[in-house]
């Protein structure tokens, strides 16, 4: 059982492991909004050089017992802040999404409202979001790249 969760910033040495991270099929149908191509390693760190160069995006690390678990992060969706989060699949089940992104909010007082959005038949991620008080406001319909489909999209905020 992790015994010790903490939140640092990303490292260049981080990213082949969140790539790696990225490629779990589960995972990818899970989150179902993901990369056209997540086998396409340039294409992945183009966009994780631009996201960490863009002062409108903040990424932490999420370290399990001194590994890199996976990462939480903030960004902008037509001027409005999101959250989203990525584990590795070993480090799903343990409550480490649950408190990485209660850590994230509190510990970076974070602006309200926030939101979020999450596939509507991803009970995993839709609990950790309503476990750190967001609530569903919307239904939306979305291509989904991993299911190569429109689906269903629920979209959340967390007021304060
Ligand atoms: C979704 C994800 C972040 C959950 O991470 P996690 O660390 O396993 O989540 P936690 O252990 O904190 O679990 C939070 C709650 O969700 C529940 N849960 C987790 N996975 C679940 C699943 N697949 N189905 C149903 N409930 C699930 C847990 O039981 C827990 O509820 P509880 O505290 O009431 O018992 C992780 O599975 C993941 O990274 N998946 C792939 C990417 C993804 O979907 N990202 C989110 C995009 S919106």
């Amino acid at each position: 059982m992790t015994t010790n969760l903490s939140l640092r910033p990303v490292t260049s040495t981080d990213l082949p492991i969140f790539f790696e991270y990225q490629l779990d099929e589960e995972a990818n149908w899970m989150a179902a909004f993901t990369a056209k191509d997540p086998t396409d390693r340039a294409a992945f760190m183009a966009h994780w050089q631009r996201i960490l160069a863009n002062k409108t995006v903040f990424i932490q690390t999420i370290l399990a017992d001194g590994e890199v678990a996976g990462s939480v992060l903030r960004y902008e969706d037509e001027g409005k802040p999101e959250v989203s989060y990525w584990l590795g699949k070993r480090y799903w089940g343990r409550g480490i999404a649950s408190w990485a992104l209660s850590e994230f909010l509190a510990r970076h007082n974070m602006t309200r409202p926030m939101y979020a959005r999450v596939a509507k038949d991803n009970p995993g991620s839709r609990r950790v979001l309503e476990k750190c008080e967001f609530r569903v406001i919307k239904e939306m319909s979305g291509y989904a790249n991993a299911r190569k489909a429109e689906i269903s999209e629920l979209l959340l905020v967390l007021e304060g």
